[in-house]
């Protein structure tokens, strides 16, 4: 069985559906457990002890969705949202007070993104003494990284970003791991979404999508082109008009999106959806 035939077969089985993923990324997978398993077994022989040995496949499937993350992750990015970006979307929102802010952090791993995401918008109201109702939801194919995200506890390599004001402030160590406070918690709901689903364009619990933002960053890399190309569809149906999507540092927007997103920054990773192609976009994606 080659590894093409190996992907196929487990596509067939079981969510999500890896010919969609890149096969470059699966086969550096595939060598760094067969290398770990015996360095000395060739790939048929690894191909078909996974086959055979349902606790090493799972081994293996896990590897597969890494959840490397850690709070304030690409600082850089964080401070631009913290200082400039998030106050000019709550300021545009004061115009509007009935509604609420709406985020979804796409691929959010154990939750580490959407509590940075609380934490930032919860310090700004506070400071400024402003109340507008917010709506964070994380979402993440893997239920083992969705269980440890709503336990929001952290080992110390997940917060080595974070100052030690914020530290102190909306975090509380539990004996050598750090457990956020219960006020930003509360401010994160967490579903189970597949991005590669074909049958909606926003998780099921967001109700009607209508997010200002969207963070999916260090997600799309996995994924063959066309597949960036339907989750990027998705995101521009699910934010509001002018609303913003955010990459990781080392993902770019293919060309064809260039028209219905624009970069607002050069540094950091962060575009807007386009309002005055929104109605063509509809007939073109
Ligand atoms: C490297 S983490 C990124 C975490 C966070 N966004 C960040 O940048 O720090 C990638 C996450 O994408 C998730 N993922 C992979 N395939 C997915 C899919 N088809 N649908 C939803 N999430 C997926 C993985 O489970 C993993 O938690």
């Amino acid at each position: 069985m080659t590894i093409g035939e190996f992907i196929l077969k487990i596509s067939q089985k079981q969510e999500p559906d890896l010919t969609k993923y890149s096969e470059s990324f699966i086969q550096k997978v595939f060598t760094e457990r067969r290398t770990n398993h015996n360095p000395k077994i060739s790939n048929e022989a690894y191909l078909e002890y996974l086959n055979q040995n349902p606790s090493e496949f799972s081994i293996f499937f896990r590897h597969l969705f890494p959840n490397v993350s850690n709070f304030y992750r690409d600082r850089l990015t964080w401070e631009y949202l913290a200082k400039i970006l998030f106050p000019q979307v709550i300021q545009n929102m004061l115009d509007n007070p009935t509604s609420s802010l709406r985020i979804w952090s796409a691929g959010c791993a154990r939750g580490e993104e959407p509590y940075t995401t609380a934490i930032i918008i919860k310090h700004y109201l506070e400071t400024l003494n402003i109340k507008i109702r917010s709506y964070i939801l994380g979402t993440d194919l893997s239920n083992y990284n969705l269980t440890q995200a709503r336990k929001g506890l952290y080992h110390i390599e997940s917060i080595k970003e974070v100052t030690l004001k914020i530290l102190n402030r909306y975090f509380s160590k539990v004996q050598d791991h750090y457990k956020i406070n219960p006020e930003i918690l509360d401010m994160v709901k967490f579903s189970n979404y597949d991005l590669l689903e074909e049958k909606s364009f926003a998780p099921q619990d967001s109700i009607f999508a209508g997010f200002n933002v969207i963070f999916c960053r260090n997600v799309l890399y996995y994924f063959k082109s066309e597949a960036v190309n339907n989750i990027l569809t998705k995101f521009y149906k699910s934010l509001v008009p002018g609303g913003i999507l955010v990459l990781g540092n080392a993902e770019l927007l293919p060309e064809d999106f260039e028209h219905l997103f624009h970069r607002i920054n050069p540094i950091v990773p962060v575009y807007k959806k386009s309002t005055a192609v929104y109605k063509r976009s509809h007939r073109n994606v």
